[in-house]
């Protein structure tokens, strides 16, 4: 079964509109033709203007890294999905182990914005992973079935259409920021592990075809060892994607 690799940048609070658009212009003719994979940009919310502007007519496209569940209402700071719609957004992440770790995200959050985002045909990039205590007590398979489980609630419900847009993002939380990657093996275990779930609540088809991408310490000089494992179906990508050089080595592994 062959998936389309996603390779996608993660900004988190990085960049100003100035530094978002110079990093557009370098790096667009950098990838210019590349079509093998698929390449997105999640940027802060008040990048995605001038992000999505600078990205119009390429093949780059262009998300957030956090919506809210509700359509619209009285939620001081929060971006609708109908916000990142009406701006030309396609793509949000959902329950970044970030957000999970410092805004409270819930597995029950997760599944709600999961919802919200495939009501509106948004692609979902939802974020799994253990922390280090979890791997180290031998939980990393419980962690992470337990979260498809709560992410994907009521999930098959859903029209094949929309349930074709799901992506999960596989970040082991010890990996993120720290330079320190799970081997092409952890990351393949751990996939299978992912799949395994997602065919015993959506199907094996279903589970064949969604893109399961490894997110944490992924950098030029270790992308092609981890991508080119059959499990991996791209990257989600931080530190190393905050440089059109390197986050371009990265899309051509
Ligand atoms: P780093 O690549 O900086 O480890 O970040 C990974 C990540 O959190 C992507 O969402």
């Amino acid at each position: 079964m062959s998936r389309k690799a996603l390779i996608a940048a993660n900004w988190k609070m990085y960049k100003t509109p100035t530094e978002a658009e110079a990093f557009v212009k370098a790096f667009l003719p950098l990838v210019a033709g590349h079509t093998r994979d698929e390449i997105a940009l999640f940027p802060s919310p008040v990048l995605l203007p001038a992000v999505i502007a600078a990205c119009k007519g390429s093949q780059v496209a262009v998300g957030a890294q956090n919506i809210y569940f509700a359509e619209e209402g009285a939620y001081t700071g929060e971006t609708s999905i109908g916000q990142l719609i009406a701006v030309g957004g396609t793509h949000t992440l959902i329950g970044h182990s970030e957000r999970r770790q410092y805004f409270g995200e819930t597995d029950e959050i997760v599944n709600k914005k999961l919802h919200t985002a495939l009501k509106h045909k948004i692609v979902p990039v939802v974020c799994i992973g253990e922390v280090l205590a979890e791997r180290e007590a031998g939980k990393t398979e419980d962690v992470l079935k337990t979260q498809v489980t709560g992410a994907f609630a009521g999930i098959n419900g859903l029209s094949p259409e929309a349930i074709s847009l799901i992506v999960i993002a596989y970040e082991p939380v010890w990996a993120i920021g720290t330079g320190k990657t799970a081997t092409p093996e952890m990351a393949a275990d751990a996939h299978r592990i992912v799949r395994a779930e997602v065919a015993k609540l959506l199907g094996a088809d279903v589970a064949n075809k969604m893109r399961i991408l490894y997110g944490g310490s992924v950098k030029p000089d270790n992308a092609t060892a981890l991508l080119s494992q059959e499990e991996i179906d791209g990257a989600l990508v931080g530190g190393a994607s905050l440089k059109p050089d390197s986050f371009t080595a990265i899309v051509k592994y």
